[in-house]
C-alpha cells in the first residue's frame, strides 16, 4: 500500500511567519516556486517531526482538511513543509461565518482526537474566506500531538486529549454526529495502512521503534469512536 509523504531535496527560507511563540516557521520556496511554511527538526525536535507526519497521514486519509505537506530531507535543514494556503486567517468564530466545509472540520475533532493533540488553539486552526461571508477550516500544526511520543502516549491508555485551550467557539454547532462518522472510519482503517503509515512517519522522523509507533497508532484508531466520542463530551462541557 502507497503511502507516502513528498520529500524535497532543498528549500530557500524566506522570512519568518509573523506569529509569536513559534517553532522558527519561515516561509520557504522549493525549486519549483512552491511556497511552504518550514519548521527544522532541529527546531521542533524529532518527536514534534513524527507527529506532524503520522497526523498527516491520518489527516489525509479520512479527509481532514490539511494543506499538502512534505519533507525537507537537505541533511541542513531536515524540515517539515506545510504548503502556503494564501488568505488564511487564524479561528475567530465571530468572523468565520458559516463553514463551508463542514464534514472536514468536523472531521478535525475526531483526527485530534486520535492522535492527541491538545494545541487546537486559534493560531493552528485556520480559514479561508469566501465573497459571500463564509470559511472553509483548515487544520494546521500537530508538532504537539501526543502520538510524537509514542511510549509516552501508550502509558496514558487510551484517553482523549483536553481541550482545554480548543480554539474558543469551535466548534461552532453540534458537530458530534459527524465528528462521530468519521470516527468510525477511523477504526475501520486497514491493518495495512497502519502498518505503511507508520513506517513511512518513522522514515521520516528517523523513528526505529516503528512497531510500538504501529501499535499506539492502531490501538488509538481502533479506538477511534470512543476517544471522539469522550472528547466530543469534554467539548461540549467548557461551553
Ligand atoms: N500552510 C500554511 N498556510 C498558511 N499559513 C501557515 C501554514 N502553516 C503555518 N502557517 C502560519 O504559520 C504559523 C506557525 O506555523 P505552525 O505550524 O503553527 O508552527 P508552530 O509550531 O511554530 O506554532 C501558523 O500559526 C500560521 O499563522
Ligand atoms: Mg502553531
Amino acid at each position: 500500500m502507497m503511502v507516502r509523504i513528498q520529500r524535497i531535496s532543498q528549500i530557500m527560507r524566506l522570512t519568518r511567519v509573523p506569529v509569536p511563540h513559534t517553532n522558527e516557521a519561515t516561509y520557504a520556496l522549493d525549486p519549483g516556486g512552491r511556497r511552504w511554511v518550514a519548521k527544522r527538526e532541529a527546531d521542533m525536535g524529532c518527536e514534534a517531526l513524527l507527529a506532524e507526519a503520522l497526523t498527516w497521514l491520518l489527516a489525509r486519509e479520512i479527509g481532514a482538511p490539511v494543506p499538502d505537506a512534505a519533507f525537507c530531507d537537505d541533511p541542513d535543514e531536515r524540515s517539515w513543509l506545510s504548503e502556503w494556503i494564501p488568505h488564511a486567517k487564524h479561528w475567530s468564530a465571530s468572523s468565520a461565518g458559516p463553514i463551508r466545509n463542514l464534514e472536514g472540520a468536523a472531521s478535525i475533532l475526531a483526527l485530534d482526537a486520535v492522535v492527541f493533540n491538545e494545541a487546537r488553539h486559534g493560531g493552528n486552526l485556520l480559514l479561508v474566506p469566501d465573497v459571500d461571508g463564509g470559511s472553509t477550516a483548515v487544520a494546521i500544526d500537530a508538532d504537539e500531538a501526543l502520538i510524537g511520543h509514542p511510549a509516552e502516549l501508550t502509558r496514558r491508555g487510551l484517553v482523549p486529549p483536553d481541550p482545554r485551550i480548543l480554539a474558543a467557539g469551535f466548534p461552532p454547532g453540534d458537530w458530534r454526529a459527524i465528528a462521530s462518522d468519521v470516527a468510525t472510519r477511523v477504526a475501520a482503517l486497514p491493518d495495512a495502512w497502519l502498518d505503511a503509515a507508520a513506517t513511512e512517519a518513522c522514515a521520516v522522523a528517523r523513528e526505529p521503534h516503528v512497531h510500538l509507533v504501529r501499535d499506539v497508532l492502531a490501538s488509538r484508531c481502533r479506538a477511534a469512536v470512543e476517544l471522539t466520542g469522550r472528547y466530543m463530551d469534554a467539548v461540549e462541557a467548557r461551553r
